[in-house]
Order: C-alpha cells, then structure tokens, then sequence
C-alpha cells in the first residue's frame, strides 16, 4: 500500500481550501453560467502544477476536466464535483456572502468543488507514487433537471477510459465529518407530468349538454393516489405528488378544460416504468367513463442513483481506514431527492458518498435553505478521503 498521510497533507491545504470555497461561495453563478467558477477552477488547476486540462465543456460549456498521471502504471479513478448555484437569496451571516444577488450557493456545490481541488492537489504533490491516473471533472448544470449536466459530459467522453468513479454530497442530515455509505439505490429518478383533461362547457344549469372537465379531473387525481398503495409493493419506495391544479373559467359554467402538474420519484427502472404506465392507463380508463378527451405528457428526469456495491465497500473500507468507525454510517434508507451523479453510475461502477455537516448546538438548515453554510473544517477531510480512495483504487485489481 502507498505510503502517504492524507490526513496531514489534508491539514496543510485546510486553510487554502476554506479561502478558495469562499471565493467559489460568493460568486454563485446558476446552471450553465459558471464562467467564474470555471476560471477559478482553471487556475487553481494550474497553480497545483497540473497541465493536462479540458475546458468548455457540457451543458453551457463551463465544464472542466483534467487528468493526473502517475509516475507507474494502474487504473484510471474519476472524481466528480458539480460546480452550479441556485436561485436563492442568501441568508446567511457568512463572510464570503454572495455577491451574486438572488443567486446562493444553497446545494453546497461550492464543497464539493473545493475538496475535488484539494484532492487533486494532495494527489498531485504525491503523484510520483500514483499508480494509474486520476481523472477529475468539473461538472456544470447538476440542478438543470431533466436535461443536468452528467449527461451533457458523459457525451463529451469524460468517462473514456475510466475504472471507477466516486463523488460526495456534504449532507445536513449526517453528524459534521461522518461519511454515509449505501449499496444499492441512494438517490430517486425525478420526473415531471403534466396532463390535460378536455370537456365541454355549458350552462352550470344544464351540465348534462357539457362534459365537466373538473368532474373528470378530480376522478383523476384520487384515482393515481391509489398507484403507490395498491400497484406497488409496500417494500419499495415511491411519490407521486400532485403539485398544481388548474381548471374552469367561471362559477356558473362546466369547466372545458382541467389540467394538473405533478412529479413521480421512483428507485428503480421498473417502478419508474410501472408509474408511467399507470398514469396513462387510468388517464384513458376515467376518460374512458366521463367521456372526456385526456393527454398525459411525461417528461423523464434524472435517473435513480444506484450506488455499486463492491465499490461503495470498497469506498467504506477506505474511510474506516482514514477515520475511525465514529466517522462512517451506514445509510439505512434512501431518500427521494435526485442528483444526476446517477447517469455517471449508469455507465461505470461507483459510489456517490455523503458528508456529514450536522453540528451539536447549531441550527439545522436543509440542503436549498437560504442558510446553509457548513462549516469549512470539512473540506479537508472530503480532499483527504477522496485522495486515498483515488490513489489505492488505481493500484487496486477491482
Ligand atoms: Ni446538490
């Protein structure tokens, strides 16, 4: 096994890290729009030593990828961070508070940038002991659901050549520097629906020469409550939620027109199948009985996000080694949040990690809060944990 101390060459860079994730948290730029990200980035990059680099890249072409190659032969390890802010008004007491009004680093991409950089520079001032090469990518658009930014880069060729992959999440939910661990399906596929119900108007008076929409639609929204209870298993997980409603002109007429806006999470393809086929199904069976004409327009999202299981242990063993039992969980169930880390682990095994940043005696804030901000002692810790998990992947013989 290579001989490097991640931990203390990860407390070197802490301070450097924490200034550069400030400079990344006051300049949130929304998807496809990360031009200053993707400069700090670039010459942060630089100032590390590395050359091998690829910019414009992806959706909106601020993405960046660069490779680290080893002084001896192995495996080609990628390293994910997504680099897009949110339409948020900041709230936060920070110092390093956006200067980018309305716009918030609320997702904590600016994390996840920042240790991707740290690692890359723990990585390379070791890289002479690298087996293999390491590959990391600066991925734009990750909150552009459905289209996002993973796809826009797998197409670019980001993952050519590449053995595995691993990315992290900072997570609210977890203890400050406790890694969360699951095999298997992590994250949810997030699709959109929208679907319109045609009747006829009339005279309120006389609903027997229309077709009331509103009759039908309701029908409609009961009716698809009754596909998570009763087509699905009560060991699997999936939401259909209803969002808006929009039907009718007036009081004293059959409304026409009736149409409803919802999404369906889903953890697996077959479920995600089983939802949409459902949805049609009943649209055409209550039309069907009211006499209405219905169109469900359904618009796939991301992909679930199923971790691979060797790696995800492998990934485990890794931070048990750099932390201690204290600092690994194992996370229990999956949520119903999406990331597009998912279509990277579509193509190539790996594992999507969570990093703690829950903190006693602070107040919790969700991930897209207008106050999130965790604590920067962090960073260090995800640089530390991603350089090793890169350097004894590519000598590995998974
Ligand atoms: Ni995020």
């Amino acid at each position: 096994m290579i001989n490097v101390n991640y931990i203390e060459f990860g407390e070197k860079i802490s301070d450097h890290l924490r200034s550069l994730r400030a400079e990344l948290h006051s300049n949130p730029e929304p998807s496809t729009f990360e031009e200053i990200t993707s400069q700090i980035i670039l010459k942060e990059l630089k100032n590390i030593g590395i050359t091998d680099i690829q910019t414009g890249l992806g959706n909106g072409k601020h993405g960046i990828i660069a490779n680290i190659e080893g002084g001896l032969s192995g495996k080609k390890v990628a390293l994910r961070a997504d680099m897009d802010a949110l339409a948020i008004e900041e709230e936060t007491d920070l110092e390093c508070t956006s200067k980018n009004k309305g716009y918030m680093h609320a997702c904590g991409h600016d994390n996840h940038v920042a240790m991707v950089l740290g690692a890359a520079n723990i990585i390379y001032q070791n890289k002479d002991k690298l087996k293999g090469s390491v590959r990391l990518i600066f991925q734009p658009a990750e909150e552009l659901s459905p289209e996002g930014g993973a796809k826009s880069m797998i197409l670019e060729g980001v993952l050519k050549d590449v053995d595995a992959i691993f990315g992290f999440h900072v997570w609210p939910e977890l203890p400050f520097g406790v890694m969360g661990f699951k095999e298997g399906p992590l994250m949810a596929a997030s699709d959109y629906f929208h679907v319109n119900i045609k009747g006829k108007a009339s005279h309120a008076a006389g609903p027997e020469n229309g077709v009331d929409a509103i009759v039908a639609g309701c029908e409609y929204v009961g009716a698809i409550q009754h596909i998570v209870s009763r087509n699905i298993s009560a060991i699997d997980n999936a939401v259909i939620t209803v969002g808006t409603i929009n039907a009718g002109t007036r009081y004293n007429i059959v409304a026409e027109d009736f149409k409803v806006e919802g999404t369906c999470r889903t953890l697996s393809p077959e479920i995600r199948d089983l939802v949409e086929n459902r949805l049609e199904e009943i649209l055409e069976g209550i039309c069907k009985v009211y006499g209405c004409k219905g169109e469900l327009n359904y618009q796939r999202g991301y992909i679930p996000l199923i971790n691979d299981s060797e790696m995800t242990k492998y990934a485990k063993k890794v931070a048990l080694d750099l932390f201690g039992e204290k600092y690994v969980q194992d996370v229990k169930e999956p949520v119903l949040k999406a990331e597009d880390f998912g279509f990277y682990l579509a193509e190539k095994p790996g594992s999507f990690i969570w990093l703690g940043t829950a903190e006693q005696d602070k107040d919790y804030w969700p991930l897209h809060n207008s106050h999130f901000s965790p604590n920067d002692e962090v960073l260090y810790r995800g640089s530390a944990m991603l350089a090793k998990l890169a350097f004894e992947f590519t000598e590995s013989n998974k």
